[in-house]
């Protein structure tokens, strides 16, 4: 699927940028060689950033 339709990027190269450490919509832009365009695919980016972010443990929660 497509993330970014401006420059052809799809879901599984912004995962592998993240995974080897892009950890903002903008490090992740630039890592996909992403230039300026519409920026409509800078909320799907956020969305895909924040499901990697690991989640805190809460001590004592049920
Ligand atoms: S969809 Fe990414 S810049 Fe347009």
């Amino acid at each position: 699927m497509y993330v970014c339709v401006c420059h052809a990027v799809t879901e599984d190269v912004v995962r592998d940028h993240m995974a080897a450490g892009a950890c903002s919509a903008k490090e992740v832009r630039a890592a996909c060689g992403m230039r300026p365009g519409c920026g409509s695919c800078v909320n799907r980016i956020c969305a895909l950033l924040a499901e990697t972010v690991e989640r805190p443990v809460l001590e004592g929660a049920a």
